[in-house]
């Protein structure tokens, strides 16, 4: 039996629609869901969306709606996007769902111990759902009048002890044991550690701020918005006493992006510390994407619904672009331009050439039986590797190599000469490599491009080949540049 396999996505806001950021985040996980499950090993793959705190609260206003009427309208626009990028999830937690509260409640009960009551003075970021601390504030966004102004807060409220915990976290990354990728995000979180983490607030006034999951025991405060969302990576498999809890804790991987590094390499693992649980194995951080080499920006109005970009190309043409275009370690940027170049260029005269090429070449020299297909020959232990370490970027680069490799190889042996030759028992044999060069592709891109995956097999996979109605990835018809 293999072992089992958790690995989460962070859970995005309710304060607008689902764009190509969390796109990213969700097709990086799918891919290492699915890989798990190729591999073997019994999955669950969660995600879903944060419903409190001041952001959606103010967002829903905005639209003249109630939290919750907003948020059960906005939570379905990310299970469609879920749906449109075929990503393979499990679960789908809403953190405003009962259970969700009810053992959110359970957990900050159990984590009492560490939880006292004092005076917060200081500011609020409400973009970042952030307590900043008087001496960490931009004093821009102090300023009234900047567009993001910081909230000034004078309250009473809960504390959670973080500084206690912070030489534990510290030696769990050092050695690894809680390994944060890439490099650089593990860096920057050791240099906040060695800089010492400080405790932090962890709950609003009642009569500040309504929108949240009620501190138990105390109908005057609400549980700060990050606390309670980090708590779904377990309230999600039913902690404390759920089975799948005690079977799939801690996770293999959680991914999530940059700038919520400090809660998921911090908080988080604090407050698994204070539970008295295991840390999860990996902390996988990605970066940002730009938009034509800008931020995605709603006043920029450069946002571009993943659905936009989906209909023109298709759906794993997207996770095609995201998964090799975007630097899994860094900033990526998207540009209709680059899209189009790597459609054509890399799915449509790569990928889809040497299918078709194949599937014609069965077709016309041997009445479309494939014969007796050669078992694969390609070590793939590099791409392994890539994706267990998160580098999808390089695991296509890898499986690249081995399509640019066939193309080379029909190139060189020239079937068509052969076929002229008749020497047919060496056609057999070349055409009859190029299928199970074919099929291995088709098995490794499975966990990246699943739709194309099948579909080579489909073609492949009997005694004659079946060819698609139409080829892989049609070649889109460019303007030429003036
Ligand atoms: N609600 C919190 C997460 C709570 S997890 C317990 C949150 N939500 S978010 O909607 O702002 O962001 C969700 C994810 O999308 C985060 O991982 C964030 O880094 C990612 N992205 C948001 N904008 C992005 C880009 N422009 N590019 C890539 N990812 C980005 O934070």
């Amino acid at each position: 039996m293999k072992t089992n396999y958790y690995i989460t996505t962070s859970i995005p806001y309710l304060n607008g629609q689902p764009h190509l950021g969390h796109a990213l985040e969700f097709v990086m996980a799918d891919v290492l869901a699915r890989s798990a499950r190729q591999n073997g090993h019994p999955t669950i793959f969660s995600t879903g969306t944060d419903e409190h705190g001041a952001k959606v609260a103010q967002a829903a206003a905005a639209s003249k709606m109630t939290p919750q009427a907003y948020c059960d309208h906005l939570s379905l626009e990310f299970k469609h996007l879920l749906k449109l990028l075929g990503i393979s999830a499990d679960r789908f937690i809403r953190t405003t769902d009962a259970n969700h509260e009810k053992r959110a409640g359970l957990i900050w009960k159990a984590l009492s111990k560490d939880i006292y009551k004092d005076q917060y003075t200081g500011w609020y970021d409400v973009k970042q759902e952030e307590f900043i601390p008087i001496g960490k504030a931009d004093p821009e966004r102090m300023k009234p009048e900047h567009p993001q102004a910081y909230q000034r807060l004078e309250e009473e409220n809960y504390f959670f002890r973080l500084s206690k915990y912070n030489d534990q976290i510290k030696k769990a990354i050092l050695s690894n044991s809680f390994q944060i990728l890439p490099q650089t995000r593990r860096n920057e979180i050791l240099s906040l550690l060695e800089e010492g983490l400080e405790d932090i607030s962890i709950s609003r006034p009642k009569d500040q701020l309504e929108w949240g999951i009620a501190v138990p025991g105390d109908t005057t405060q609400v549980m700060y918005v990050w606390l309670e969302a980090l708590m779904n990576y377990i309230t999600v498999l039913n902690y404390p006493e759920g089975s799948d809890f005690k079977d799939f804790w801690p996770a293999n991987v959680q991914v999530v992006g940059k700038d919520i590094l400090r809660f998921h390499g911090a908080i988080w693992p604090a407050m698994l510390l204070a539970l008295g649980l295991p840390l999860p194995k990996t902390l996988f951080v990605h970066g940002f994407i730009t938009v034509e080499g800008q931020t995605m920006s709603k006043s920029v109005g450069n946002g571009i619904h993943p659905k936009e970009i989906v209909n023109k190309y298709g759906l794993d043409a997207f996770r095609y672009y995201f998964l090799r275009h975007i630097p899994s370690y860094d900033d990526g940027d998207f540009s209709w331009q680059t899209f189009d170049a790597a459609y054509n260029n890399e799915l449509a005269n790569e990928l889809g050439n040497a299918v078709q090429r194949t599937v014609v070449m069965i077709e016309k020299y041997q009445d479309s039986v494939i014969g007796t297909i050669p078992p694969a020959t390609h070590d793939n232990a590099a791409i392994a590797k890539a994706i267990e370490l998160c580098k999808f970027d390089r695991a296509l680069d890898e499986i690249w190599q081995q399509v640019r490799g066939l193309n080379q190889y029909i190139d060189e042996e020239k079937p068509w000469e052969i076929a002229k030759a008749k020497d047919k028992d060496h056609l057999q044999e070349v055409l009859a490599y190029q299928v199970s060069c074919l099929m291995e592709i088709a098995d490794l891109l499975t966990p990246f491009l699943p739709e194309t995956a099948s579909k080579i097999q489909g073609i492949f996979n009997s005694e004659k080949v079946k060819p698609l109605p139409t080829t892989l990835f049609p070649k889109l018809d460019i303007p030429e540049k003036q």
